[in-house]
């Protein structure tokens, strides 16, 4: 392993022995099943025990039974799951609100969506823009600098049974559409946070709904994609389903980015949580593949999906028998970024699981619209295949035989112009690398620059924002320099066509380094308008910079108890995820990051004082 990520872990459950008797109290099934990876010091992307238990007794429970966790807990059966579980909720089972007791606050008198809404203030997908800018224009955004100090929290929003928050809404029609980290996908009014209705998704929702203009004149349409790997549209009016389906025959597919649509084509990227099995000596690693697929919109009929990685058989058999396969992996977890100048789409690509690493694994990845056929690769780091088992102490030495360093990409790229007919793509890594390439030349080099050490949290982790010339770019290194807060975060603004850096203003010391899960880390995505730019922190503070000095211009700590509309006891915590939408002079954002953050299940509105409201704008319908 090269990360250079060292992790003090306890006795666990590969070093334990045989089963322990059916009188095993909850805390040493704990111990002995759960600790390795949950305990003091959690592997990457596990949650501390301490995080855990504000999740409820319920969601344990479903986790360890049926979901992700299931491998771990097989052999305590299903009364003594659900004693560990809620010991490790400390929460009376029935007792506290799950997404499926939940009550909708409904609104009292529904407008309905705002027929000329596609024209109005929205935001809809990752960015308002196919090149993945993340750039908000200033007649959308409806906000400038010397608004920030009149910004009031106007709402909060508390999800059920979450510990994380991390996603990013959509805006449109005055309505807001939102994923539930612990599922489903929420319409509220983007006003007053009170519902309009709640659909059940297959798996926890993390990324931005695509909103669009319904064909021949009926109701929008809501596309959103889920961590079981399903993609659904839905009535934007009613939540009604219109089709839905799963993209991918791998039990551990997952989707997190979100959905493209152009054309009446949606386009997909699959990633999946395979590498989260790994380390289970019971688990025959690894079979997932990467693939891009491309959708009717009208229909869910799938036009192509192309695999980014070949078929896997057994690369390795183990001393213990165990199979190995191989290759596998190469998820991808941001959305593609479109070119139809070039009828091209491109997707960054993540680490393989098993060797050998395809050479589209920590890559570009350019592919034909229309077709689906990969038109070439600009691979960032060769032969990086790695799971969670290559930071299990006693893990199968099969799988860890040949672990590369995880420098995934987890950012979509951003598409420029650089004048005289000259384009370029941005890819930011895990490695704290920004890589400058050509599109219209197979992906060279044009310049790469290093930012920061990076890592297995990144580097350059959720994504960053562009205007014609600059790049703005926050940084996370939030597990690397986890000992020396110091030097976790930061922003830089580049200049595009060379990579000089403008300005770096590095992160302000954290206020909360004695609380497990704070860092001065911003592996955010950053989001970007006209003379404004925010960029959220590990430490709880969401900040807007001035775009031209780097200057720190608003500063909000969201580490807190909120009341929230629909009545779900909520606070906040680190800020980690999709980043702000900015909408009509509203800021919507997430706080609470439990996998190896603080935890927190809160989305917060901020607007426009409410006790001296502005003038009437001129709407730009
Ligand atoms: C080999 C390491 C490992 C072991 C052992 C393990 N976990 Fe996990 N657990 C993880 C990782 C990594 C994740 C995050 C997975 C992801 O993001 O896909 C996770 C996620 C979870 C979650 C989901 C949190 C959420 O977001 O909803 C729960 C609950 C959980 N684990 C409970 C347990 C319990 C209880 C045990 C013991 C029975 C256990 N885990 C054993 C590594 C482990």
């Amino acid at each position: 392993m090269r990360a250079g990520v060292t992790i003090a872990i306890g006795v666990g459950w590969l070093c334990s022995g045989g089963p322990a008797g059916a009188t095993e109290s909850p805390e040493a099934s704990f111990g002995r099943i759960c600790g390795t990876c949950h305990g003091a010091q959690p592997v990457p992307r596990a949650m501390s025990q301490d995080a855990m238990a504000e999740l409820t007794p319920e969601h344990i429970f479903r986790t360890i039974s049926e979901g992700r966790m299931a491998i771990y807990a097989i052999s305590l059966g299903s009364e003594r799951q659900r004693s560990l579980a809620e010991w490790v909720s400390k929460v009376e089972w029935g007792s506290a609100p799950t997404p499926e007791t939940e009550t909708l606050v409904r609104c009292e008198r529904p407008e309905p969506l705002d027929p000329r809404a596609a024209s109005g203030p929205r935001w809809s997908g990752w960015s308002p823009d196919l090149d993945n800018t993340r750039f908000q224009p200033a007649d959308l955004a409806g906000l400038e600098a010397a608004d920030l100090a009149g910004l009031e929290l106007r709402w909060a929003f508390g999800f059920p049974g979450a510990t994380t928050a991390g996603v990013q809404p959509a805006v449109f029609g005055g309505r807001l559409f939102v994923g539930g980290s612990a599922g489903g996908v929420y319409a509220l009014d983007a006003e007053t946070g009170c519902a309009h209705w709640k659909f059940e998704t297959e798996g926890p929702v993390r990324a931005t709904p695509v909103v669009a203009p319904g064909a021949e004149g009926g109701a929008p349409v809501v596309y959103a994609v889920d961590r079981a790997g399903w993609a659904y549209a839905l009535d934007a009016e009613t939540g009604a389903p219109r089709w839905k389906g799963p993209q991918d025959a791998h039990p551990r597919a997952a989707i997190t980015a979100s959905p493209v649509l152009h054309a009446g084509t949606l386009y997909l990227v699959l990633a999946s949580t395979e590498k989260a099995f790994s380390a289970s000596p019971d688990y025959d690693c690894c079979t997932f593949r990467g693939s891009v697929v491309a959708l009717d919109a009208a229909s869910g009929e799938r036009r192509w999906k192309t695999y980014l990685v070949g078929e896997p058989g057994v690369v390795r058999t183990g001393d213990d028998g165990k199979r190995v396969y191989g290759p596998s992996g190469v998820g991808s977890w941001s959305a593609a970024t479109l070119d139809p100048e070039a009828g091209a789409l491109y997707v960054t690509t993540g680490n393989g699981y098993t060797p050998p690493a395809p050479e589209t694994s920590d890559a570009v990845v350019a592919l034909d619209m229309e077709t689906g056929a990969i038109r070439w690769t600009y691979q960032a780091e060769p032969d990086d295949a790695w799971t969670l088992a290559c930071i299990t102490p006693g893990a199968n030495p099969a799988v860890v035989a040949e672990c590369g360093p995880d420098l995934d990409f987890g950012s979509s790229v951003i598409l420029r112009e650089l004048g005289g007919g000259r384009r370029v793509l941005l890819a930011g890594q895990k490695s704290g690398v920004m890589h400058a390439i050509d599109p219209d030349r197979e992906g060279a080099v044009v310049w790469t620059k290093r930012l920061s050490p990076g890592g297995v949290l990144g580097g350059i982790e959720w994504g960053f924002a562009a205007e014609p010339d600059r790049v703005f770019v926050p940084i996370s290194d939030v597990w690397e320099n986890q000992n020396t807060p110091g030097h976790a975060g930061g922003v830089y603004s580049l200049r595009i066509r060379d990579g000089a850096t403008l300005w770096q203003t590095p992160a302000p010391a954290p206020d909360c380094l004695d609380t497990p899960g704070c860092s001065a880390g911003q592996p955010q995505a950053a989001t970007l308008l006209p003379g404004v730019l925010f960029s959220g922190s590990m430490d709880g503070h969401m900040r807007a910079y001035d775009p031209e000095s780097g200057a720190v211009i608003w500063d909000v700590d969201t580490k807190r108890s909120y009341e929230t509309v629909n009545g779900i006891p909520a606070h906040g915590g680190s800020i980690k995820g999709g980043g702000v939408t900015v909408v009509d002079g509203w800021v919507y954002f997430a706080s609470g990051y439990g996998l190896w953050g603080m935890p927190g299940n809160v989305l917060l509105a901020f607007g426009p004082s409410e006790a001296a409201p502005r003038p009437e704008r001129m709407r730009v319908y």
